[in-house]
């Protein structure tokens, strides 16, 4: 089984370095995963290979063509089938890991990222499957949103993370935050590791963390508990 994501952009070098180290490398040198990146510009109209023009009725920023957008994306459904074609759009569905956990279990995504003012309507009614927004703040463009969102979902994949189970244990799977963590040494500078820790005893450890958890979680993020 492997899962493959096409990105397309109109600037694809900005998000090729995530994807060229670490986890998210080594995801894709273990073949669980093929990561596609497509400069929307060479699918560009005329001469000048234009890619957006100025919006009818007017306002200000340039608006992406539809023609390059369907070129694109319809060249890539006539080659396999797609479970997904998510626009990332400050208008969208806010990302969460429920939904990065849904886009998981997927095969083939497509990842469209915003630009300017945006994309033609049309392209959203008829190619568009998820709009999705990773916060409530305006980002330049799409495409650090769409890095954002495949690390999430990559990351889930069987096989990526070393230890199986540590996606799963990730904060926000059950909805709460992580326990402290420490490592060597148990005293550094007089600051010291929690007894409990050194204890040896796993059931006790085991309920210090999700003691803990719950703690930080009705401190720092009391909305969490509320679903
Ligand atoms: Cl998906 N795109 C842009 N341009 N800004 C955002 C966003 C996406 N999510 C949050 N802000």
């Amino acid at each position: 089984m492997s899962f493959r994501i096409d990105i397309v952009s109109l600037l694809p070098e900005i998000i090729r370095s995530p994807f060229d180290s670490s986890i998210l490398m080594r995801a894709q040198k273990k073949g669980l995963v093929k990561v596609y990146l497509h400069d929307l510009r060479e699918y560009g109209e005329g001469k000048h290979k234009q890619v957006d023009d100025y919006a009818f009725g007017g306002g200000a920023g340039m608006v992406m063509l539809a023609g390059p957008i369907f070129k694109c994306i319809n060249e890539l459904k006539s080659q396999r089938d797609y479970d997904a074609v998510i626009y990332t759009t400050p208008d969208g569905q806010k990302f969460n890991q429920k939904l990065a956990n849904k886009l998981s279990l997927k095969k083939n995504l497509i990842i469209l990222c915003g630009h300017y003012k945006g994309i033609d309507q049309r392209v959203r009614d008829s190619l568009i499957t998820h709009e999705i927004s990773i916060g409530d703040y305006v980002l330049s463009g799409g495409e650090l949103a769409a890095a954002v969102i495949s690390d999430a979902l990559i990351r889930l994949i069987p096989g990526v993370l070393n230890d199986g189970s540590s996606a799963l244990t990730d904060s926000f799977q059950d909805n709460l935050l992580s326990h402290p963590i420490y490592t060597r040494p148990s005293n550094f500078e007089g600051m010291k590791v929690p007894n409990i820790l050194l204890s040896g005893n796993s059931r006790k450890i085991e309920i210090w963390k999700a003691e803990q958890a719950l703690k930080i979680t009705k401190a720092k993020r009391p909305d969490l508990l509320e679903d």
